[in-house]
């Protein structure tokens, strides 16, 4: 089977990291470029984390294109608590040698998407998606062209994480996030409801941290920090216990869609209110047939880990790295 060709936008931020140190090692996947936005730390920042992970993986022949500084209409967001001040965790950052590609994101996926055949490209968005939308708004046939857009965002019965109704990707742009569900694109979206079931626990860890490569080293140090967030702002209520894993998701269903159960939809985003901003509104009765959006309601979280010690083993096997 052709490997999925994939654009993912992020915020690198912990979580955006050990997603892109997935998909730069699955077979399955073809990354076509990583778009960046500004969100868990300012865009600068996740540009350059950006280009940190992709030198660690060992990936330079995949671009990196900066986007959006800020929200469409909103003023920046930032969760940097939860990722660290330079957003990559206890990391050391450094200047990383791969260049940035020209222009900006919401350039890049009208041009990588639209030169490509009709619905052949995904987009994984996993953060704040304003460069998904600015790209819709430069290309009004976008949206029909795009394969499967799959999103880490949004929160239904698990309630939300910047405030009690929403998350903080959709919250952080609301406006964006409307104009992507409202595009008429198909959407798999993977809120809290399912990744607060796919935690980073000790012995998840330990299986990353024996796999022999400096992008398991990276990984495992990012879920170790997480862990220790968890812990200290959210508390540890079982000894079994670990942070959420939010942004692998998206990139383990294009990989292993059967590590998921999914159900189709309709959402919506609050933009009006101030207390519920960034709410989605999760709707279950509609047609199957002609549903175009997709909520993701469980996950078989061991197979998600197995998943990426397996990927990440068989890429350090392949490279020797
Ligand atoms: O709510 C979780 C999301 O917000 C993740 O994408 C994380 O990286 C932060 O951006
Ligand atoms: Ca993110």
């Amino acid at each position: 089977m052709p490997a999925q060709s994939l654009i993912i936008d992020c915020d690198p931020g912990v979580d955006d990291a050990v997603a892109l140190f997935l998909a730069f090692a699955a077979p399955e996947l073809e990354v076509l470029a990583v778009t960046t936005v500004a969100g868990n730390v300012p865009g600068r920042l996740t540009q350059r984390n950006a280009r940190i992970v992709r030198q660690i993986a060992g990936r330079e022949d995949a671009p990196v294109f900066g986007g959006a500084e800020r929200p469409l209409k909103r003023p920046p967001a930032g969760a940097g608590a939860f990722h660290g001040a330079e957003g990559l965790g206890d990391l050391e950052p450094f200047e990383p040698t791969g260049i940035v590609g020209d222009g900006p994101a919401a350039n890049a996926i009208v041009d990588l998407v639209m030169r490509r055949p009709e619905g052949s490209v995904a987009v994984a968005v996993l953060g704040p998606m304003t460069n998904l939308a600015l790209a819709m708004r430069r290309e009004r046939r976008l949206a029909e062209r795009l394969g499967p857009v799959v999103v880490m965002g949004g929160a239904r019965s698990e309630g939300g994480n910047i405030t009690p109704s929403a998350e903080f990707n959709v919250w952080a742009d609301p406006d964006a996030a409307a104009v992507v569900f409202g595009s008429g694109c198909d959407v798999v979206a993977f809120g809290l409801d399912v990744t607060h079931q796919v935690r980073a626990t000790e012995a998840r860890i330990a299986a990353v941290e024996a796999v022999d490569s400096a992008a398991a080293r990276a990984t495992a140090s990012m879920l170790r920090f997480s862990q220790r967030v968890e812990r200290d702002t959210v508390g540890w209520p079982t000894s079994d216990w670990g942070a959420p894993l939010h942004d692998p998701c998206p990139i383990a269903w294009l990989i292993r869609p059967e590590l998921f159960q999914t159900r189709p939809c309709r959402i919506e985003v609050e933009t009006a209110s101030d207390l519920t901003r960034g709410h989605t509104a999760v709707e279950f009765r509609v047609d199957p047939a002609t549903a175009r959006h997709r909520w993701a309601v469980a996950a078989d979280a061991q197979g998600v880990f197995d998943l990426i010690v397996e990927t990440l083993k068989d890429q350090a096997r392949g490279t020797g790295a």
